[in-house]
C-alpha cells in the first residue's frame, strides 16, 4: 500500500511522516504549503505541492503515485480563526475533504484515515468523552472536522471505502528539537513564548468548577499522536471497515497543572497571570481513550512532563 499524507509538512505530519518511516509504510506527500515547511518532509519521502482544494492537483497525485490510502490531515485548524473567517473554513477543510473523497472514488483508493478533533463535541456535560458522546461543536473549526467525518461516512456506505476518524485531543511537544509547533496558538507553546519574551504565562479564567478554577483538557504528545496513525493505518491494511477513535491519554491536566510542568521544565519561576475567561472553552475536555486502546491496540506512553520539555527544547531551537 502506498499513502497519501495530506499537509504532511505541518507540525503534526512531519511526526507522522518519521512514525511511518519506521514502520515501514511508504508515504507520499501533498502539501500546499501555505503553513507547513518543507525542510521537515524527510529525503526519500516525495513531496508534491498542491491543495486538496484543487481537483486536478488531487487526481495527478493519486494517479501519479499510484496511492492505494490516504490519510487526510491537510487542514486549518485554528478555532479562534475559524470564528472570524468560516467560509475559508468551510473550504479548505469541508470542500478539501469534499473534493479529496471525490478524487479518492474516481481513482479506486478504498482506504482513508481522516484528522479529526476533540472539538467535534463541544462543551461535553461528561467527565471522560466516549466516541459515543453526543456531537455539538461550538466552532466552524469543529463543525467542519465533523462534516468530514459524516461525508467519509457518507461515501463509505456509498462506494465502499473503508475508513477510521482519530479525534485528536490537545497535541502538544515535538518528537525532536527542528520539529516544533510554529504554530504559537496553544497554552504550552504561548507559555513558552511569554517566558521568553519575559512575560508571565496567562490563565484564560479561574473560576471554573474545576479542581483549582482552571480549565482541564487531555494533552496528548505528539509523537504517542504519530504513533496512533500507524495503528489506525496497520488496522485498515488489514482489513478494518471503519472506525471513529479518541486519541487522547484519558487523563487530566488543568492549566495551572501545566503551568507547574512548564515552572520544572524550564526552571524559570513565575506567577501566573489571571485574566478572564476565554469564550467558548468547555470546563473540561477528557477523552475516553479505552475504545482505541481496546480495538486498536494503542496507548499513550509519555507524559505532560515529556511533552512540555520536548517543546521547550524546540522552543528554544525554533
Ligand atoms: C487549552 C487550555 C485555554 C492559552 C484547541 C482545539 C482542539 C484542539 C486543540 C485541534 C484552555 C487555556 C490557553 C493561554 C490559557 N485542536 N489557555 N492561556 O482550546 O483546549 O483546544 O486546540 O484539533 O480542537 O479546540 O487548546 O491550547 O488553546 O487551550 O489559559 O495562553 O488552556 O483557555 O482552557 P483548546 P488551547
Amino acid at each position: 500500500m502506498t499513502w497519501l499524507l495530506t499537509g504532511g509538512a505541518g507540525y503534526i505530519g512531519a511526526h507522522v511522516l518519521r512514525a511511518f518511516g519506521a514502520a515501514g509504510l511508504p508515504v507520499v506527500v501533498l502539501d500546499d504549503l501555505s503553513t507547513g515547511d518543507p525542510q521537515t518532509v524527510p529525503e526519500a519521502v516525495p513531496l508534491v505541492r498542491g491543495s486538496v482544494t484543487d481537483p486536478d492537483a488531487v487526481r495527478a497525485v493519486l494517479a501519479d503515485h499510484e496511492i492505494t490510502a490516504v490519510l487526510h490531515l491537510a487542514a486549518k485548524k485554528a478555532v479562534g480563526e475559524s470564528v472570524a473567517m468560516p467560509l475559508t473554513y468551510w473550504w479548505e477543510n469541508a470542500e478539501g475533504t469534499r473534493c479529496l473523497l471525490q478524487a479518492c472514488v474516481e481513482a479506486g483508493v478504498e482506504t482513508f484515515l481522516y484528522s479529526s478533533s476533540a472539538a467535534v463535541y463541544g462543551m461535553p456535560d461528561v467527565d471522560e468523552v466516549t466516541e459515543d458522546s453526543p456531537t455539538r461543536p461550538m466552532s466552524p473549526y469543529g463543525e467542519t472536522k465533523l462534516v468530514g467525518e459524516w461525508m467519509l461516512r457518507d461515501a463509505a456506505r456509498a462506494h465502499g471505502l473503508r475508513w477510521i476518524a482519530l479525534r485528536y485531543f490537545n497535541v502538544a511537544g515535538a518528537g525532536a528539537p527542528e520539529l516544533a509547533d510554529r504554530s504559537v496558538s496553544n497554552l504550552i507553546p504561548l507559555a513558552l513564548r511569554a517566558l521568553t519574551e519575559g512575560r508571565p504565562p496567562q490563565v484564560f479564567g479561574s473560576d471554573y468548577p474545576t479542581r483549582d478554577g482552571t480549565c482541564i483538557r487531555d494533552y496528548i504528545h505528539v509523537l504517542d499522536l504519530a504513533e496512533a496513525h500507524v495503528a489506525a493505518a496497520r488496522a485498515l491494511e488489514g482489513g478494518a471497515t471503519f472506525g471513529v477513535y479518541n486519541v487522547g491519554r484519558g487523563e487530566g491536566s488543568s492549566v495551572l497543572e501545566v503551568l507547574d510542568a512548564v515552572r520544572e521544565q524550564t526552571g524559570r519561576d513565575f506567577t501566573p497571570d489571571l485574566v478572564g475567561r476565554r469564550a467558548g472553552d468547555p470546563a473540561r475536555l477528557v477523552a475516553s481513550a479505552g475504545r482505541i486502546a481496546a480495538e486498536l491496540g494503542w496507548s499513550a506512553r509519555l507524559s505532560l512532563a515529556d511533552m512540555v520539555a520536548s517543546a521547550w527544547a524546540a522552543w528554544q531551537r525554533h
